[in-house]
């Protein structure tokens, strides 16, 4: 999230990220999630991420 930078840096940033983690999470209780390649290979280099983009089936009520 582009909050800036140096002095005249966002004086609200830490609230703007626990209101978006809020936000997120009250949007996503009710959801399930299933993994449509329950064998997914992750890659370790640089950093660990999952080969095929790890598709899922997101369900809501
Ligand atoms: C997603 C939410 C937010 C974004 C993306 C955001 C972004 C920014 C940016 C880009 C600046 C200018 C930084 C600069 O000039 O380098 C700024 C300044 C500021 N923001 Fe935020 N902001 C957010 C939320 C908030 C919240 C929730 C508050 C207060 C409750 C807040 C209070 C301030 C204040 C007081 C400044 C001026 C800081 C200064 O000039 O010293 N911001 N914000």
């Amino acid at each position: 999230m582009p909050f800036g930078g140096g002095r005249r840096s966002c004086a609200g940033k830490d609230l703007a990220r626990i209101m978006l983690k809020v936000f997120v999470v009250e949007h996503v209780r009710g959801c399930s999630v299933r993994l449509l390649n329950e064998r997914t290979r992750f890659q370790t280099f640089p950093m660990p991420y999952p080969t095929d983009g790890m598709p899922v089936n997101v369900t809501c009520l």
